[in-house]
């Protein structure tokens, strides 16, 4: 049965247009291999819009996105506006106000891609992250006393609730049946420290896993021993749950040990039924990089084949599966056949990577 997938587009800022246009071509590749149709609308949220108007995006206009059956986000980031002011006015207020508790992030090394680690090839490095995404530091929860006085005290709350964890974590445990790897799942924290919020996490984690999935071995990894693990023996993860703040940090580690931020994606994830999700590269807007046809469109498209997979398993399609999983095995094809993940090195230009990976398919 085919089904006309809707999707938002904001191609963003910068080079985001540029590896835009490479995941899309890749999709309209993809799409009549496995029957899959599309309605595609582009927004110009996104740094030069803001300069102009005043406004990042409204209430209203994030209820219009909502609407659709996933968002596809090139970069945002804008030389000439405040850092924090787009992060936060699109990217947060997006994976908040749409409820995208999940960020999924796969840390794949693929063929051929460098990897800055001593003899670790791709059959080491093959994890998911799976972080939460809409609570811990990043509620914004906080605040000032005595202001810009020799007095001043500033908070910033880390907030842990049940709920958030049960949810993340059940679909965690869900994902790593999914996978039928290792059925490990390793939940990172910091117990020894942080004993309120690690305690519930804790709790919470041990208590599901005996009770509804008992077929996964759950493990478990301080924050900062994951930092070193990840550099030391990447294979001994399968799938990792972890909170927001600390899940920023460790995909970027996870970003670099997969060849770097050329190469990674991810997914903002709202699995409820009806639940609109946003997927995205993990690399920014590199606004000194625009216009010359030199950035890697591996993570974008990437991103592009995560979107498929994700919707397609959601919404029971698996004609979307498998052409998510046509665009992650012609990725496979094609980075062996690039000189660097890096900007400029790649051998090819932004395009003809596109056009290599279309190919490929
Ligand atoms: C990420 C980014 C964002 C985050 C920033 C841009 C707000 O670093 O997606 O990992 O901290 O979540
Ligand atoms: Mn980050």
């Amino acid at each position: 049965m085919s089904q006309t997938i809707k999707l938002a587009v904001i191609p963003g800022d910068g080079t985001g247009p540029e590896v835009t246009a490479e995941a899309c071509k890749v999709l309209e590749a993809v799409a009549p291999l496995e029957d899959v149709t599309f309605e595609r609308v582009d927004f110009d949220y996104g740094g030069d819009r803001y300069l102009a108007t005043g406004e990042v995006i409204t209430e209203q206009q994030i209820d219009e996105l909502r609407q659709f059956d996933a968002i596809y986000l090139g970069a945002i980031g804008h030389p000439e506006v405040k850092p924090g002011i787009l992060e936060k006015g699109l990217l947060l207020s997006i994976r908040f106000q749409l409820d995208q508790y999940i960020n999924l992030r796969p840390v794949k090394l693929y063929p051929g891609v460098d990897c800055p680690l001593k003899d670790k090839g791709p059959e080491h490095i093959r994890f998911d992250v799976i972080r939460e995404n809409t609570e811990d530091l990043y509620c914004g929860a906080g605040g000032f006393l005595r202001k810009n006085t020799a007095q001043e005290i500033a908070t910033q709350e880390m907030i842990a609730t049940r709920f958030g964890a049960d949810r993340c974590l059940r679909w965690a445990f869900e994902h790593c049946r999914r996978r039928n790897d290792r059925k490990q799942l390793t939940l990172v924290h910091k117990t020894n420290v942080l004993t309120f919020a690690a305690n519930l996490w804790e709790r919470a984690f041990h208590e599901m896993g005996e009770a509804e999935f008992p077929d996964i071995t759950r493990d478990y990894n301080h924050i900062d021993a994951a930092c070193m693990w990840f550099v030391k023996n990447p294979e001994f993860y399968d799938t990792i749950v972890v909170p927001n703040m600390f899940g920023d940090i460790i995909t970027d580690i996870g970003a670099m040990i997969q060849g770097g931020l050329g190469v990674s994606a991810g997914g903002n994830i709202n699995p409820d039924p009806g639940g609109c999700s946003m997927f995205e590269c993990m690399g920014g807007s590199a606004p000194k990089y625009t216009g010359q046809n030199v950035i890697n469109p591996i993570a974008a498209i990437a991103a592009m084949g995560m979107l498929l997979s994700v919707i397609g398993e959601q919404k029971g399609l698996d004609n979307l599966v498998r052409a998510g999983q046509r665009v992650d095995a012609a990725i496979g094809n094609t980075t062996p056949k690039m000189s660097s993940m890096s900007a400029g090195q790649m051998g090819h230009s932004t395009s003809a990577i596109g056009d290599l990976v279309a190919e490929s398919l």
